[in-house]
């Protein structure tokens, strides 16, 4: 019988990738989404995609009791936790909501899964946790520097919060660090869909492109990189979404009952903002309004991963390229016209 596997946040850019994925290799995904970061008709395009109805509780992840009963009446045998908020501007403004949100669903997560008997906990994390590191490749083992963001530092303390849970009760977890998940499912039906002004890089490019905006500001051109801007280790949002059945599968073959691990999952390489530009100028065969304006606060120089631990021990590593990503973006931009 395949097995249920509760996906919080599962509506969201990267949760709803990881539910089709989760269902394309043979498990039951559930959805907990309060909506506070994503939509409704997310589900709809899951459905066109899957052929069925995925359930979904539209909920908040701060509920004990519910998510106890959520695990009881599905037989969940493993959680997935992307719930949480992640704008890092956003972040330093409103500090706690932030750590309420992302750390108080965590510990409420944990806790119902421990009464419930449930060992198996595949938590999102993220490359900022390096922050401005040294010397990029970095592995798992690069130190983890002091966070630059409040929302940062919530993925920080979210790592150490399971690290100690895992050293004290029976718990079976994986943190894995994403760097710049990009693209969108080839078949358009769900995608990335950032409220109001992006903030991330390829969905400004992609609204630029479509019109939607006037020009995107690349921030800084002077870096002490060979174009001069940011590099970035940007990754298939399908990639990321496999690698999560990837991790979720090695932690139920874990046979101690207490396991903690960390992952890197990225491309490998790094791309700057001004070779991304172009690349998807190719894709789209217009040139993209553009101008280089001054840098960003907080923004790391040039980050891109390791990743041999996770080809080693997950038997994982990205199938997709950058183009093939932003080719995605693009159809799924030019839905929305
Ligand atoms: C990428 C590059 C910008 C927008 C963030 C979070 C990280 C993770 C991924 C959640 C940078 C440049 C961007 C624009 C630009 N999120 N840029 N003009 O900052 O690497 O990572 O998203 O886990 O935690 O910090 O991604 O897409 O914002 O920026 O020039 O309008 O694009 O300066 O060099 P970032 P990003």
């Amino acid at each position: 019988m395949s097995q249920n596997i509760l996906v919080t946040g599962g509506a969201g850019f990267i949760g709803s990738h990881t539910v089709v994925a989760l269902a394309e290799s043979g498990f039951n995904p559930i959805i907990i989404d309060d909506f506070s970061n994503s939509e409704p008709s997310v589900l709809a395009g899951l459905r066109n995609i899957l052929g069925r109805d995925i359930p979904c509780y539209a909920q908040d992840c701060n509920q004990f009791s519910l998510l106890r009963s959520i695990i009881r009446d599905h037989q969940i045998s493993g959680v997935i936790h992307f719930a949480a908020f992640k704008a890092v501007g956003e972040s330093m403004e409103e500090p706690l909501a932030y750590y309420r949100n992302n750390l108080g669903s965590l510990i409420t997560l944990i806790d119902a899964m421990l009464a419930e008997g449930i060992t198996n906990l595949i938590f999102s994390s993220s490359c900022t946790v390096y922050g401005n590191p040294d010397n990029p490749p970095v592995t798992e083992l690069t130190p983890v520097k002091p966070a630059t963001s409040v929302y940062g530092n919530t993925k920080q303390i979210g790592e150490e919060i399971i690290r100690d849970v895992c050293a004290a009760k029976p718990l079976k977890a994986i943190s894995l660090r994403y760097f710049n998940p990009v693209g969108a499912h080839p078949s358009a039906e769900i995608g990335e869909l950032p409220r109001g002004i992006p903030n991330n890089l390829v969905p400004y490019v992609t609204q630029t492109a479509a019109g939607l905006r006037k020009q995107l500001t690349i921030f800084g051109g002077d870096y002490p990189t060979t174009d001069g801007t940011c590099i970035r280790d940007y990754i298939h949002v399908m990639d990321l979404a496999e690698a999560h059945v990837a991790a979720l599968q090695f932690s139920f073959q874990q046979k101690e009952s207490v396991y903690y691990d960390t992952f890197n999952l990225g491309s490998g390489q790094g791309n700057s903002v001004l070779e991304l530009v172009h690349q998807f100028e190719k894709i789209s065969k217009k040139p993209l309004p553009y101008q280089i304006g001054p840098r960003r606060e907080g923004d790391v120089v040039a980050v891109w991963a390791d990743v041999q631990k996770s080809k080693e021990l997950l038997g994982w590593s990205t199938r997709r390229s950058l183009e093939e990503a932003l080719r995605d973006a693009w159809r799924w931009q030019q839905k929305f016209g």
